[in-house]
C-alpha cells in the first residue's frame, strides 16, 4: 500500500498530517529526557552534513525512498523504543525483526540506512548510534519530500538484539480493528489522535470513520 508515500508527493493536506505524523513520531522517540538537539555537536559536528547528501541522492534516485525510511524509523520505535535494532541481522542467538511478519518483503531502505552510516563514520568513527541516525535520515527524508522540519533529539543508545516475536507482537497489523490500533499506540503513550495523524488517515480502513 502506497497510500502514505503517494499522498506525500501529491496532496498538502496529507503533507499537513504527514506533518503532524512526524511531530508525534518526534516525542515518540524522544520521551527520554537526556536526549537533546546538541548531544553530538562536539564529538561530531558536520552529523547533519555527513547525513543529508546521502538521503538526498536516495531520494533523487527514487522518490519514494523517503517514504520508505520514515516507515523504517516507525518499525524500529514500536519495538522496544528507537533502538535501532531494526536494522540487526539475525545472528546465531537471535533471530531479529528484519524477516517479522511486519517486515518481511516490505520494510526496505536498509542499504540507504548502511550508505549513511558509513558516511557518519568516515566524518565521526564509533561516536553516533544507528538508531540516532535512523531518526535523523527519517527527518531528513520528510524535509526532502515537501514536509515540516524539526530538531532532531539524539543520543539514543543502539540495540545489542532484536527480536522477531516482539516485532510480530508490536507492530500493528493492517488487519487490526480500530481498538487493537488504538490500544497499541496507548501502550506507547500515544493518543487516539496520534494514531490517527500517525497513520496518515488513507493508509488504513479502519481509521476511514474518523475523516
Ligand atoms: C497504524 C498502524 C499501521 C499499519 C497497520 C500500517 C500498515 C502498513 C502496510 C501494510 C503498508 C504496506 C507495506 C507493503 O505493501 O509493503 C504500509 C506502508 C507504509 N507505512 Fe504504514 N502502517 C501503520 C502506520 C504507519 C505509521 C505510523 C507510519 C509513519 C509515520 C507509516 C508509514 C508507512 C509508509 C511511509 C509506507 C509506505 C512504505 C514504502 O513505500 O516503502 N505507517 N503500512
Ligand atoms: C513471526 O511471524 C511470522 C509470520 O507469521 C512467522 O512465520 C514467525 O514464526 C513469527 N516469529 C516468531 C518468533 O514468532
Amino acid at each position: 500500500m502506497l497510500a502514505l508515500a503517494s499522498s506525500m508527493a501529491s496532496l498538502s493536506f496529507s503533507r499537513a498530517i504527514v506533518a503532524l505524523a512526524i511531530l508525534v513520531m518526534l516525542s515518540l522517540g524522544s520521551s527520554d529526557a537526556q536526549l537533546s538537539t546538541d548531544f553530538y555537536s562536539k564529538s561530531c559536528p558536520n552529523l547533519f552534513s555527513a547525513v543529508k547528501p546521502v538521503v538526498q541522492s536516495a531520494i533523487n534516485k527514487e522518490a519514494r525512498m523517503g517514504a520508505s525510511i520514515l516507515r523504517l524509523f516507525f518499525h524500529d520505535c514500536f519495538v522496544n523504543g528507537c533502538d535501532g535494532s531494526l536494522l540487526l541481522d539475525d545472528t546465531s542467538s537471535f533471530t531479529g525483526e528484519k524477516n517479522a511478519a511486519p517486515n518481511q518483503n516490505s520494510a526496505r531502505g536498509f542499504e540507504v540506512i548502511d550508505s549513511i552510516k558509513s558516511a557518519v563514520e568516515k566524518a565521526c568513527p564509533g561516536v553516533v548510534s544507528c538508531a540516532d541516525v535512523l531518526a535523523i535520515a527519517a527527518r531528513d527524508s520528510t524535509v526532502l519530500l515537501g514536509g515540516p522540519k524539526w530538531d532532531v533529539k539524539l543520543g539514543r543508545r543502539d540495540a545489542r538484539t532484536a527480536s522477531q516475536a516482539a516485532a510480530n507482537n508490536s507492530i500493528p497489523r493492517p488487519t487490526s480493528n480500530l481498538n487493537q490500533l488504538i490500544s497499541r499506540f496507548n501502550a506507547l503513550g500515544l493518543s487516539t489522535r496520534d494514531l490517527v495523524a500517525l497513520s496518515g488517515l488513507l493508509h488504513l480502513p479502519s481509521l476511514s470513520s474518523f475523516v
